[in-house]
């Protein structure tokens, strides 16, 4: 049994790229017999940029229901708050002993704050707080305080899990192996989904799909893609079309083969949207209903997370232990 673990930021609200790069692979590896998932809402991460109070609530909530309504299965992963895991901050104080401050002036995220601020003639450090700067050790806390063996991320988190493999090979240098359990970054080479304008979809640019918009928003966000002016009984590539480089993405092969079909045989761009926005109203009427019920029961979401959190921290206990044990706290 092998133990997968990630974390999910509540930074925004889920769009389509999301779910197509990030969760739907996850929930699939969820399902796999030999695995062990452990999926967990990262809202002291959050905390970093998202600096009001009911902005943040929304977001937890809505992040754990869209999961849920998506088909995370909360008995068979574990699925809980980071906040609801104190053995987690004392883990990365631990760490944090353990992570020499050059590794962590070299993480992306705060050079490149670093650099913003250089570039509005600030100082340095002007837009860098800690929390921003410690953010790589409390993610090597979140995974190493469950012996993770794998941990799913984006390609821009490759160097997170570098860092937390450094930190275990310190400690485990001097207070012996096994001590951390060094994770392994697992990094699918999925295609990125464009969003409506053609370059990488993202709550950054305006130009995703909300997950759970209501049909006729989605109908009107579909609508906005930019077209040829080829008639509609022109043959079309489907090659060179937005719409249909969408489509693939999200329908079964054999839907994909018969919209390419229409494509050759000439479609008219209206169709083609129209195809597009019945598949995405067709692929989350469902999970969007689940979402809804969940968001008026907010209770419901609370009490799932809160039984994960018990669950995790059974787990993390040994752990932590292990670890204050190792380093001379406790006997
Ligand atoms: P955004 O770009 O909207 O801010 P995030 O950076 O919060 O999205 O991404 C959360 C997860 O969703 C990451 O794992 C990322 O790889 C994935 N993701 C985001 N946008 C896309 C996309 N257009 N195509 C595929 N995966 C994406
Ligand atoms: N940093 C991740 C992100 O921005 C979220 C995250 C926090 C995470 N802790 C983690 C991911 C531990 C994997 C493992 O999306």
């Amino acid at each position: 049994m092998q133990r997968v673990l990630t974390g999910i930021k509540p930074s925004g609200i889920p769009h389509l790229g999301n779910y197509y790069g990030a969760i739907r692979p996850a929930l699939a590896l969820a399902e796999r017999a030999d695995v062990q998932g452990l999926y967990f809402i990262a809202d002291y991460h959050a905390l970093t940029s998202v600096h009001d109070r009911a902005e943040l609530d929304r977001l937890i909530r809505g992040i754990a229901a869209a999961w849920l309504a998506l088909g995370l299965d909360p008995a068979r992963v574990l699925f809980y708050r980071q906040s609801a895991v104190p053995e987690t901050f004392e883990l990365a104080w631990i760490l944090a002993c353990f992570t020499s401050k050059g590794a962590l002036n070299r993480a992306h995220a705060y050079k490149a704050r670093v650099e913003e601020a250089v570039r509005k003639q600030l100082d340095p450090d002007a837009l860098v707080d800690m929390g921003l700067f410690n953010y790589p050790v409390l993610m090597a806390a979140d995974i190493l305080l469950f012996d993770c063996d794998r941990v799913p991320v984006g390609s821009d988190q490759l160097q997170q899990i570098e860092i937390a493999r450094d930190i275990v090979g310190r400690v485990n240098h001097l207070y012996g192996d096994g001590v951390l359990h060094p994770p392994e970054g697992l990094c699918e080479d999925t295609a990125l989904l464009p969003g409506l304008d053609g370059r990488k979809m993202s709550k950054s640019y305006g130009n995703a799909i909300p997950l759970f918009a209501p049909p006729k928003e989605v109908r009107k966000l579909v609508g906005r893609i930019v077209t040829d002016s080829s008639p509609p009984e022109a043959p079309k590539d489907p090659e060179a079309s937005l719409i249909f480089h969408i489509y693939r993405l999200l329908a079964p092969p054999a839907e994909t083969a018969a919209l390419r079909a229409r494509y050759e045989a000439g479609i008219g761009w209206g169709d083609a949207k129209a195809q597009l926005a019945d598949l995405l109203e067709r692929t989350f009427a469902a999970p969007r209903a689940r979402y809804e019920e969940l968001m008026a029961h907010p209770e419901r979401i609370d009490a799932l997370l809160a039984d994960g959190a018990a669950r995790a921290r059974a787990l993390a206990a040994p752990v932590l232990a292990r670890v204050r044990r190792a380093i001379g706290i406790d006997r």
